[in-house]
């Protein structure tokens, strides 16, 4: 039957979905599937999705909406089986104070943090507490929107003004120095490790797509010990938060080799600069194959 690539959205990374969307629904097409592309907003996503006549789902919609259980939910209801996590899965990986409260719970390492709810916070005790530098992150967004790395306390409530311009909650991390790291997830299993090199303060929304001299190491240069380790607690928090088909689990690699998970990703990129379809590549699994695998994992 017609697959639905659902795509754009009206979240903060809509730019990065619409060339996601794009690349899927041309490999898609290429390989002779019947697609047709829907750019997916509240209101009109039901409708649209049955004028479509679509009768599975590919959801390449990041962020608020598309990658948080909202979308999810329509499409039980409408009962269209859809590529990714379940609702409550996405939900809670979209927010990364909830994960770090489950992986915490779970016995496994995320960096300390604490949260900050208003404008004002005893900034000074903050700082005696996580140290320098720190990270300021707004608890639900997506390719570093919002994301400060703060290196003065002079700094702190400028970069949480600026995260709350994208969640009223934020969350103000201990930076761990060493490498930054990813490991994608295909049917449960984990993908070739990719660490991230980049000259800017951290992997941020430049690094990620603009600049052109971020490098992206696959083997990662950390040792099998350390990317053994990197792939196993990488189901371990996928399987914590309950995500299924596909993923990508952040992490950072502290400078004894200890991995940090930051976050999951049950949409990530697809984009020409994306490390999924990277690991895939590694893995020997071509872009028209991990889009033909991840699509045989929707379930409704
Ligand atoms: N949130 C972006 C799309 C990613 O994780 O790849
Ligand atoms: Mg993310």
């Amino acid at each position: 039957g017609r697959v639905a690539v659902l795509y754009g959205g009206p979240a903060g990374e809509r730019e990065v979905s619409l060339e996601s969307g794009r690349n899927v629904l041309e490999a898609l097409q290429a390989q002779g599937i019947d697609v047709v592309g829907i750019d997916a907003m509240p209101g009109t996503l039901p409708a649209q999705l049955q004028a479509s006549g679509a009768q599975r789902v590919f959801n390449m919609l990041h962020g608020r909406f598309g990658e948080d259980g909202v979308v999810q939910g329509c499409l039980e209801t409408l009962g269209l089986p859809y590529t990714g996590s379940g609702v409550l899965a996405s939900s809670l990986a979209m927010d990364k104070l909830r994960s770090k409260w489950l992986w915490h719970g779970a016995g496994l390492p995320t960096p300390e943090f604490r949260i900050v709810r208003g404008e004002t916070a005893d900034w000074t005790e903050l700082v005696a507490v996580l140290g320098l530098p720190l990270m300021v992150k707004p608890i639900r967004e997506g390719s570093s929107l919002g994301i400060s790395k703060v290196n003065a306390l002079e700094a702190l409530p400028a970069a949480v003004a600026e995260a709350r311009r994208f969640d009223d909650t934020v969350i103000i991390e201990r930076f761990i120095k060493g490498q930054e790291t990813t490991v994608g997830i295909l049917e449960r299993q984990p993908l070739p490790v990719i660490r991230l090199e980049t000259a800017r303060e951290f992997y941020d929304y430049t690094a990620k797509y603009l600049a052109d001299d971020t490098r992206y190491l696959i083997p990662s240069g950390l040792g099998e010990t350390v990317e053994r380790r990197l792939q196993e607690l990488a189901l371990q928090a996928f399987d914590a938060l309950g995500c299924s088909g596909w993923g990508r689990v952040d992490f950072m690699v502290d400078e004894a080799g200890q991995p940090w998970l930051l976050e999951i990703n049950t949409v990530p990129g697809m984009t020409s600069h994306s490390l999924v379809p990277m690991a895939a590549k590694a893995a020997g699994i071509d872009f028209a194959t991990l889009t033909r695998r991840i699509l045989a994992g929707a379930q409704c």
